[in-house]
Parts: C-alpha cells; structure tokens; sequence
C-alpha cells in the first residue's frame, strides 16, 4: 500500500488551536488504531512518494510556503494525506520546515500555492476541531490542573458537569487523578505535558497536531507519555499528525513516518509494526528495521547537506 505524501488532490485547510471545545464523537470511518498495519515502507526520492488512499482526513496538495521578505520557500511540494484516526510523524533536521507544515495544517499559515482541506472542507482558519500541543506546555500559571484543561471550554462558556466529567476521564486516562487541583510550578514537566495534551483533547478534536510535545523529557518519562497518548488518541478515534526528531519514537506511534528535508517530503514509510504497540515492541526486529531504514535516509540526507551548508 502506498505512502502517500507528495502528490494528491483534494481541498484545502484546516485548523488548529491549542483550546478549542468540539464535539468530537467518532469520524466516520476512522479506522481503529488497535488493528495491524499496512504493508511496507516505500522509501522514495524527495517529491515522489504517491498515494491514492480515498479516505484522507488531512489532505495537502502539492503545498508550498515562504515567510514573507524570504525569496525561497520554506516548504514546497507538500502532498500528504493524513487517514482518519491515523497517526503520521514527521523526522527532519532543525529548520527544514517542519513546524511549519504544522502551522499550515492548523490555518495558523496560509500556503502561497497548492491547498489544504480537513474532512474535505479547506482550512482557512484556526478551527475547534484542530487541537495543536506545542513543545512547551504554556499551561496558565494561575490556573490548577482541572481548569488548565477546562480552558477550551471556559474560552467560550461556563463549563458544565459533563465537561468537567470529561475532563477528570481524560486527566484520569493520562495518570493524573490525583493531581488535579496542583498549580503548573507544581508539576513536573511530563505532568504539564499531560495536562497539555489533556487541554489538546478536551474538545473531542478531529485532528491532534503535536509538535515535538515530549522533546524536553527524560526516556522513560517519554515512553510512558507515548503509550499515554496512543491509548487516548485510540479511544478518541483523533487524527494526529506529530512532529518529532526521535526516530524510536516515531516508529513507535506513527502509522507512517515523513521525513522532511529543505522543506520537502524526503520520504514515507509505513510502519509495519502491528498494533497495539506495547514498550516489547521497542525490542522487535520488525520495529529495529523500520528504525534503521529511517536512520539511512536521514543520514543521507545529512551527507548531501553538508557541501550544501559549505558552499
Ligand atoms: N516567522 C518566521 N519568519 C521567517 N522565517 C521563519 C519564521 N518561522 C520559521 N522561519 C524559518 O523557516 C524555516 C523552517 O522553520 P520551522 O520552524 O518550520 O523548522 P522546524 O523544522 O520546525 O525546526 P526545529 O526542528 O528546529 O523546530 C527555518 O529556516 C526558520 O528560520
Ligand atoms: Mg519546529
């Protein structure tokens, strides 16, 4: 089965916020995240990796983007497509525009060419239904865990009993019942990260665009909030879409692994590990191979960059 990132068609984008409250319920046609994957990787020089897969929730199509007073574009050619209840990771070097494509997903930018589309629908704009985690939690110093995840809601109304019922399941799926009333210099910072992505999940969003959410935590810590989040993100049916420069992890929760390189899509691989993945998974040859392929590329990409940054 195909990867699918540069070349596909459809509309335009979508949305994101860190708050939000949406309805969310279940995508139609979400496909359960508990069921084995694909086939194998595809690895593919950079702008020829195809899909035809009809069921793409986040669609890109043949996107580019410059930040303004830039005379080059800081991602082009970006074409993915993003399933219903899948995980898809992006791996790339420090500044080959991966926030960025986040940003793009979450209408936070507007590409200069090409579209974007949700479910079918463009993203024009930051949506409720597009939940963003970034690296820092920026919870509110003056909030106590409840009501930093209770802030989609509190933006926009009084909450009520089911959204903090809600609230306390999703503090109490990501381990943390007992804390709900310490204050952020509380908390360590894999606590605030699930607090973040408790805040993230609140509004039941369609997509989870997470950009390197566990970057400043210790391995252990990262691996339990990986497991967290796959066991929440399965039970939600939600799209992610997760930024990261950890190989291992990747492998771990993506369905697909990107690698971005100057701002295009290098390669997709599907991740041929079955789920659900469980921390002996991280042992596997299956899930060591996949690990490996990744690392070649990447550092082929980093062998072709150094005269590149020389010159
Ligand atoms: N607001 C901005 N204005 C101009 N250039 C920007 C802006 N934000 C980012 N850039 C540039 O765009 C490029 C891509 O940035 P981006 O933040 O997307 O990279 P990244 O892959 O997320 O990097 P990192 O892994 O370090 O977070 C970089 O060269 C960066 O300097
Ligand atoms: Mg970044």
């Amino acid at each position: 089965m195909a990867g699918d990132l540069n070349s596909d068609s459809s509309s335009d984008p979508v949305s994101g916020a860190a708050t939000g409250a949406v309805p969310v319920t279940n995508v139609s046609g979400r496909r359960p995240l508990a069921e084995p994957r694909d086939e194998v990787s595809q690895v593919s020089t950079q702008g020829e990796v195809s899909d035809s897969r009809a069921d793409a929730f986040l669609r890109m199509n043949d996107v580019r983007f410059s930040y303004s007073g830039s005379s080059h574009p800081v991602v082009d050619h970006i074409n993915m497509a993003l399933p219903a209840g899948a995980i898809h990771c992006l791996l790339g070097r420090s500044g080959c525009g991966k926030s960025t494509l986040l940003k793009l997903a979450a209408g936070l930018l507007h590409p200069d060419a090409g579209t974007i589309s949700v479910d079918g629908e463009p993203v024009l704009e930051p949506d409720l239904a597009t939940g963003f985690v970034f690296q820092s939690p920026t919870l509110l110093a003056w909030l106590d865990v409840l009501d930093n995840v209770l802030l989609p809601v509190s933006l926009h109304r009084k909450p009520g009993a089911t959204d903090i019922a809600d609230a306390k399941t999703l503090l109490e799926q990501l381990g943390l019942s007992d804390l709900l009333h310490r204050f952020p210099h509380q908390l360590s910072g894999g606590q605030q990260s699930r607090v973040a992505i408790a805040r993230a999940l609140l509004p039941k969003p369609r997509l989870l665009l997470m950009d390197e959410p566990f970057a400043a935590l210790d391995a252990l810590t990262r691996e339990a909030l990986q497991d967290a989040l796959l066991a929440v993100c399965a039970s939600q049916g939600v799209s992610v879409l997760f930024v990261t420069h950890d190989i291992a992890e990747a492998v771990y929760l993506g369905d697909r692994v990107m690698v971005v390189e100057q701002g295009s899509l290098r390669c997709d691989i599907a991740v041929t590990v079955g789920r659900p993945r469980t921390s002996g998974v991280r042992h596997r040859a299956d899930f060591n191979a996949v690990c490996m392929q990744l690392r070649e590329v990447m550092e082929a990409g980093e062998r072709a960059a150094v005269p590149r940054m020389a010159g």
